[in-house]
């Protein structure tokens, strides 16, 4: 009985455009996704971008756009990051879509009627001049543990310190600097503190579904059980959950309570089931009966950020609406590029994934490269540069496609692109290949990428031992070996078919390719390997991948050009493009003294210096100085030079080098030019660096 599979990603806030981190949980799913396709099972993937919430509503504001606007112009920018990285997603939909806003108020209607929604009066911060209500990130003002200042209404950044935003000293709004008020304001809650919820939620994170597989991993109720588990005293950190915001907000209105609307983590799981129902709508499925169907499986790929939200709120929000909950929720861990700098969603930096493709670099790469790091946990995982042209070069180039470029060639010039008779050595080594099918179909089935690779390269390893004990490329200059070099080139293409098989989720443009070429019917699993067989016509090899090349990772991870206009300082010149290190360690500075200084006859500007610069001979160098200085007032100073500028020839002598000095380029009211000078000890010689 094929199985059928609802599989989601966690929908990105619709602000910005996706990230290397997003794109490797969409591979993550992806492969997972592939895996399941290829073993005959019916699988509905989708995703789609969360629109609400005070921060879209905001930067919208900001650019001029209605949110709307601002969410659909993000949305459009989605499809290159998602078709270049060969993410097949069955729908992509938007939490402000109409089926979210009514899914969103029956379950609100639902956990209602099933007593578990709250009222309550809080006191929040309020902006007087904006007339709105301020969430937590828009309220600054000073830690109150160790008065750092202009810190966020929730945590601090120097510190560390967690708080509430009443607890601020001295806020202001960050929206307009104004002093917030309190406000009274009644809120909804959802009562995750009734001792149904605790039982219930208690029971699920530690529960299995159906196929015996848990819901959680292990190291993901470990994390979760602190809030859920009663301490010693008896108590639960698990409070009621406010899912309420007061207008304005971006969001979808709540039933009876006019101006209320659902905080945006509220309606965002929702989500995937009105994307799910969207899609449904578009191929003519029942959602009703999909989502009722016991035999429906239903899967979330979250990050281990919002591990919170998908295995205490979401699961307790589908279960007391009476609806049935997830199957499994799978967390994995940030991807990290540079050693462990986490590549947070407000610094998107390090790997820009159009950037990647925009130089020509294969997207399967990536995606091998990703699958030969994941594992089933909730783990980090370090995208390495060097790693990268390691793994693709030596192991997908060097182990598995060498197999095919070695072999394929003599087939189609020697034995008219026919495959030949395999005798038992070859028989030996095939069966060997394709017995490992089963244990790679687990593999898949567990998430585990990175052992199902090395397990699929462990393969390739004894297939390229069987090509070089027997060298096609001898047995065809000797005569009479015609026979033997047929059964061995016929083994590699066989053997080829099989692991690509076993790549196919993996690599699944190149598996297109392969399929094409060998002339095969989609390779799939959950039934016997492929096994083309004598006479078998195979079509004309072309070269399927190429090697990375160093000059692609360099210029990946060059320091970007700013795409926008630098914005100008208030009162000063912008701030110059962006440059790397490299570019900063051409500059050769040096501390100098000035030994000598004059006026220049013939010129209002320029003031000659003698500068000793710790070398053999002191420098003569013109400076534009004069308007700001007496030569006197400088001698025997000590100041910076660029000392590795080439000299340049002017119409008073020779300059070898440029001292450094301040100003303002259009800043009239100061036209101050201002020599630097370095700390106290600093000596002729020494280098700026
Ligand atoms: N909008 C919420 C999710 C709502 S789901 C109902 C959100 N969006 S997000 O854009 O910030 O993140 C989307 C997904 O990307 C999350 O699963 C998050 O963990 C994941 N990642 C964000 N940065 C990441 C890495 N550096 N590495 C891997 N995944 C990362 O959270
Ligand atoms: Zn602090």
């Amino acid at each position: 009985m094929p199985r059928q599979l609802f599989v989601t990603t966690a929908l990105p806030y619709a602000n910005a455009p996706f990230h290397i981190g997003h794109m490797m949980e969409y591979i993550q799913a992806d492969i997972w996704v592939r895996y399941q396709r290829m073993m005959g099972n019916a699988v509905h993937f989708v995703c789609a971008d969360d629109a609400h919430g005070a921060p879209i509503m905001i930067a919208a504001e900001k650019v001029g756009k209605s949110p709307q606007q601002f969410v659909a112009d993000i949305a459009a920018g989605r499809k290159p990051y998602l078709d270049g990285f060969h993410i097949g997603f069955d729908n992509w939909h938007s939490t402000d879509g109409a089926e979210n806003h009514e899914l969103a108020q029956a379950i609100y209607r639902d956990l209602r009627a099933n007593e578990l929604i709250a009222t309550r009066v809080i006191a929040q911060f309020f902006d007087p001049e904006k007339n709105m209500f301020l969430p937590d990130r828009f309220i600054k003002g000073e830690c109150p543990k160790c008065g750092a200042k202009d810190q966020y209404g929730d945590n601090c950044e120097v510190c560390g310190a967690v708080y509430s935003p009443t607890e601020l000293k001295n806020p202001y709004s960050a929206l307009t600097g104004v002093t917030p008020v309190l406000r009274d304001s009644e809120h909804y809650f959802f009562k995750l503190s009734d001792p149904r919820c605790a039982e219930f939620l208690e029971k699920w994170t530690q529960g299995s579904n159906p196929r015996g597989q848990t819901h959680l991993q292990s190291e993901v109720y470990n994390k979760i059980k602190e809030w859920l588990l009663p301490d010693e005293a008896g108590r639960r950190d698990l409070g009621d959950w406010d899912i309420s915001r007061d207008a304005p907000y971006f969001g979808i209105e709540i039933p009876d309570a006019p101006g209320k609307y659902f905080y945006v983590w509220l309606d965002a799981p929702i989500g995937y089931l009105a994307s799910l129902k969207n899609y449904l709508g578009k191929i003519g499925v029942d959602y009703d009966t999909f989502v009722n169907d016991p035999n429906t499986e239903q899967y979330h790929f979250i990050g281990k950020d919002i591990i919170t939200f998908h295995t205490l709120f979401w699961p307790a929000m589908l279960h007391f609406s009476g609806r049935r909950t997830p199957n499994a929720v799978f967390v994995h861990g940030f991807l990290t590029i540079n050693s462990g700098e986490k590549m947070s969603k407000s610094r998107g930096t390090g790997l820009d994934p159009l950037k990647y493709l925009s130089l020509g670099m294969n997207p399967e790469w990536l995606r091998y490269y990703l699958a030969a790091k994941l594992n089933s946990r909730n783990e980090d995982i370090e995208f390495s540069p060097e790693d990268f042209m390691a793994r693709v070069n030596s192991d997908l180039v060097g182990k598995y496609i060498n197999i095919a470029s070695r072999a394929a060639g003599f087939i189609t010039k020697r034995f008219d692109g026919k495959l030949g008779a395999v005798s038992d050595d070859g028989l030996a080594l095939l069966t060997v290949l394709r017995s490992g099918q089963s244990g790679i179909e687990e593999l898949y089935e567990d998430r585990e990428y990175a052992k199902a690779l090395r397990e699929t390269m462990l393969l390739a390893d004894r297939v390229n031992a069987y090509v070089d004990a027997n060298k096609p490329w001898e047995l065809a200059r000797q005569d009479g070996m015609d026979l033997r070099l047929h059964d061995v080139c016929t083994v590699c293409i066989e053997a080829f078919a099989v692991l690509t098989a076993y790549l196919k989720p993996v690599l699944p443009a190149l598996a297109a390719q392969v399929e094409n070429f060998l002339n095969i019917e989609p390779l799939a699993f959950g039934k016997p390997s492929v096994a083309m067989g004598s006479g078998h016509s195979i079509g004309n090899y072309q070269h399927l991948m190429q090697r990375v090349d160093v000059k692609q990772l360099e210029s990946l991870f060059e320091a970007p050009a700013l795409t926008e206009p630098a914005k100008p300082l208030p009162g000063g010149e912008a701030i110059g493009p962006t440059i790397g290190i490299e570019d900063f360690s051409k500059l050769d500075l040096r501390i100098v003294r000035i030994v000598n200084c004059e006026a220049v006859e013939g010129s209002s500007k320029l003031l000659r210096l003698t500068i000793d610069a710790g070398e053999e001979k002191t420098r003569n160098v013109f400076s534009g100085i004069a308007s700001a200085y007496e030569p006197e007032q400088l001698i025997g100073k000590l100041t910076v030079l660029v000392a590795n500028l080439a000299p340049r020839k002017m119409k008073f002598g020779v300059s070898e080098g440029m001292v450094l000095a301040a100003s303002h380029a259009d800043d009239k009211s100061n036209p101050g030019i201002y020599v630097l000078e370095p700390s106290a000890g600093a000596q002729p010689g020494m280098r700026v660096r």
